[in-house]
Formats: C-alpha cells, structure tokens, sequence
C-alpha cells in the first residue's frame, strides 16, 4: 500500500451533441457523442478500511442509497474481482451534482472509486484498463477514467480524442447549467425513444458532418447542439421545451438538455447578463431548481 487515503474531485458532464444512430443487438443504443466534463464536482475521499474490511460508503445526500446498488460500491466490487485480494475501502461522498439530471454524477463517481482504488494499491492497472472496467459498470463511466473534452461512440465506452483547438475552445466556454427539482429517468428516456422507431434514428455521416462543421470554428459551440432525447423527455416535460425556448428568444443563448435530462444549459457568451437567465429559469421552475454558471473540467485532483 502506498498511502491510506486519496480526495479526488469527480467532475459532472454535459453532451454537446449526444446522436443516436440505430439500435444494438444488446438492447443499448449506438451513440454519437461529444461530452465535456465540467467544473461542477463531487467530492470523494477514499481511504484503505483494512484487511478483512468490507467497503462502505457514506454520503452527505441522504436520498442517495449507500448500499451495493450505488455505483461506488459496484466499482469496488469490480475492482476486486479484477484485482483479487484487496483490504476493504471507505468511502466517503460529498455530492453537488444533481441526480437523475443527464449530468454523469453516479457514473463519474464510480471512475473516480476505480482510479482512487488503483491509486492507492500502487497503480497496478493502466488508464485503459481501468477504462475497460469502467465500461462493465456503466456506459458513461469509461469518459470520466481521465475527464477531459472527447467524442464518444458505440453505447458510449468507446472514447475518440478531439482535436487541441477544440478542446481549447471548449476549455473557454462557459454554460449556465440548470435542473427543475423533479429527474428523468434514463431507461424510461430511452424506452419513449425507442418507441418512435427508426425514423429517429441520426444518420451517423450526418452526424460527423455536423462535428466537423464545429471543427472548422470549435468557438461556436452553437453548430454542435443536437440531442436525439430531446423532443421525447421536452414532450413529456413542457416546461422545459417552453423556458429553455424563452431562454433562446428573449437572450439569444444556445440551449440544450444534457443526456437524457432533466438538466439543460445555456452557452453563455462574455457578456450575457447572467443573473437576468437565472431569474428566469428560477421564475419558470421555482426557488428549488438547481441554477450554476459553469466552466469544463480543468483537471487534476490529489
Ligand atoms: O449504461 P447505463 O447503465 O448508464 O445505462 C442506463 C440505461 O440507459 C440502460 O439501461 C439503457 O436503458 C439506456 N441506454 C441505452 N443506450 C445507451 C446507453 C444507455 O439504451 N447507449
């Protein structure tokens, strides 16, 4: 063992673009994504519990179960079917990201369990291993192995790098992030896509036009916005469809719903009038909807 305890920063994420091209013969959906980790995070403390120990996970969200159904601990499991021997693990989570919010938060808590376990075991599995890990737990977890700005593809596992002047401009950006108090759950999501048939489907070259459309100037980050979820989750949530449209009209702003929702972001530009976004999102969706200006991920957590 090299040391007892680690505390790292496990970052939400927003899509960009989030395409679904067709459907997989193992139930999931084949995605076309561009995600970017952001600044918003979870705090998670994991120290070595000692030989014989069982893991355990307590949580500063009392709605958030602490037991083999959370990611973290699924995590554990994994890395110890994988590893073999190990002595148990605390952890301990400090959590700021909403859930059910489309924003990765159970996901990037268990890359993070898995990166802070192999920390502190001496490192005996690469980044790709633990990436490849990740993917047996969740189809977003493998992009939070090492945050940063990506495209992923197939149900999300497979992680393509973008270009430095994209992941530049992306670094630049920053988005108002906002959540109404009720989530949306992602198989239900899924589920009311499926339900439309292929005509949903996204060509896949279309989709990689759009993406180098964005490529040729990253900085408007407005010709990426796309989200296949979109109109199933807006169908059933009108409030959303109707504020993020007011959002679009009365200030101009970019504006999507991340994931499979229920959060959504504005791309902001150096002089929008913040506070006036914020007083309308909370006037549309009342004093207890989640509201943050936020920037991507920049990195780096001991
Ligand atoms: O992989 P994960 O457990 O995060 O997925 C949650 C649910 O989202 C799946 O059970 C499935 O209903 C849906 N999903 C999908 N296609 C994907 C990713 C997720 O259908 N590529």
């Amino acid at each position: 063992m090299h040391s007892k305890s680690v505390l790292m920063d496990s970052p939400a994420k927003i899509n960009l673009s989030l395409a679904i091209t067709g459907r997989r013969d193992d139930g999931f959906h084949e995605l076309t994504s561009v995600v970017c980790p952001l600044s918003l995070c979870d705090r998670l403390v994991v120290e070595v519990a000692g030989d014989g120990a069982g893991d355990t996970l307590e949580c500063s969200n009392p709605e958030i179960p602490c037991d083999g159904s959370n990611l973290i601990l699924k995590a554990a499991a994994a890395f110890r079917s994988r590893m073999g021997e190990l002595p148990g693990f605390h952890f301990r989570l400090t959590k700021n990201i909403p859930h059910g919010a489309g924003l990765g938060g159970g996901s990037s808590n268990a890359a993070t369990a898995l990166v802070a376990m192999n920390r502190l075991t001496g490192n005996p599995l690469s980044i790709e291993e633990l990436e490849v890990l990740a993917a047996s737990i969740g189809s977003d977890c493998p992009l939070f192995v090492s945050p940063r700005p990506r495209l992923i593809t197939g149900r999300g596992e497979c992680l393509e790098e973008l270009p430095a002047e994209a992941v530049d401009a992306l670094r630049e950006m920053r988005v108002l992030l906002f959540k109404p108090s009720f989530g949306v759950s992602t198989p239900w999501a899924y589920g009311a896509f499926r339900q439309q048939g292929e005509k949903a489907w996204v060509d896949p070259a279309e989709v990689r036009k759009q993406i180098r459309h964005w490529l040729a100037d990253p900085s408007d980050v407005a010709r990426l916005l796309y989200n296949s979820l979109q109109p199933v989750v807006f169908g059933k949530y009108l409030a959303l469809a109707v504020l993020t449209e007011q959002i679009r009209i009365t200030f101009g702003l970019p504006t999507l719903m991340s994931g499979s929702g229920s959060s959504c972001f504005s791309v902001l530009a150096a002089d929008n009038p913040v506070e006036e976004v914020k007083a309308m999102v909370i006037d549309a969706l009342g004093p207890e909807a989640f509201v943050a200006t936020v920037r991507c991920f920049a990195g780096g957590s001991e």
